[in-house]
């Protein structure tokens, strides 16, 4: 199945009541069927912009995103999204919750036995009738994610999604987004401000320019998985993304990497 993402010339502007504002530029990048790429960039350069475009929940303003070679025109269950703040709703168990998320058409007994495979997915056993007050950040993050795979979406977009994690539970969650991309081969967009995290995860990473967004560089992450966070070629593109970020703000990298 063909499950590549086309961004073609995707510009974007808002109006504003004095005047408009540009946030994203002339954009043109084709993501593999089941690659996994990330998106880095300065707060405010359009990055969740481009993602809600390519989810259908805004337009562009030229341009044109294609999934799997079809217009984007409006969401579709097979087109995931996860967002930094757990948007979980708090009166629905696990199960329930992660049943929300499946189509309606997908008759009962089907039904348990998806949300059985991904509560056992993202390792939640035992937690299927807990409230998402009784779960950790992680894990309410984990039932975000099942509810949007429950669909096997050709495409998981994330925003953002481990930004409120303490560190050790981020990285624990990167290793779980990796194994979970291996079994079920998404093409998977994500977001991230954490520059480790994007070099850890990846096969590309693109850094947008501050706004308006366009892509200023695309990086290749030629490292066999698992990766080696302190391995050397994993520094090296580290710094390489940095110098993008820091030559941008006329700032030294010297004393921050
Ligand atoms: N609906 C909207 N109407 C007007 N302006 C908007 C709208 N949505 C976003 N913007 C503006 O577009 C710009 C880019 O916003 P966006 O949320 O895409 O940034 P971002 O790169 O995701 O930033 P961050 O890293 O802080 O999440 C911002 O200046 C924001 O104010
Ligand atoms: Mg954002």
């Amino acid at each position: 199945m063909n499950k590549s993402v086309d961004i073609l010339g995707v510009s974007k502007v808002f109006p504003l009541e004095s005047g408009e504002l540009q946030v994203l530029r002339r954009n043109d990048f084709h993501v593999e069927s089941g690659e996994f790429v990330s998106i880095v960039g300065r707060s405010g350069c359009g990055k969740s912009t481009l993602l809600r475009i390519i989810a259908g929940l805004d337009v562009a303003t030229t341009g044109e995103v294609r999934i799997g070679g079809r217009k984007v025109e409006r969401p579709s269950v097979l087109t995931g999204l996860i967002f930094q703040e757990s948007r979980l709703f708090p009166w629905l168990t696990v199960e329930q919750n992660i049943e929300f998320g499946l189509h309606r058409r997908v008759e009962k007994k089907q039904r348990e036995k998806a949300v059985k495979r991904h509560v056992e997915l993202v390792g939640l056993d035992g937690f299927e009738r807990a409230f998402p007050r009784q779960l950790s950040g992680g894990m309410q993050q984990r039932v975000s994610i099942a509810r949007a795979l429950i669909n096997q979406p050709n495409v998981l977009l994330l925003d953002e999604p481990f930004g409120a994690l303490d560190a050790l539970t981020r990285i624990h969650m990167q290793n779980e987004v990796l194994r979970i991309w291996e079994v079920e081969r998404s093409t998977m967009v994500l977001v991230t401000h954490d520059v480790d995290e994007a070099i850890f995860l990846s096969d590309r990473i693109l850094v947008l320019s501050d706004r308006p967004g366009g892509i200023k560089k695309v990086i290749s992450v030629n490292v066999s998985r698992p990766r080696d966070r302190s391995g050397v070629r994993f520094m090296e593109i580290r710094r390489e993304i940095y110098t993008e970020f820091f030559e941008a703000a006329s700032m030294s990298i010297e004393y921050y990497v």
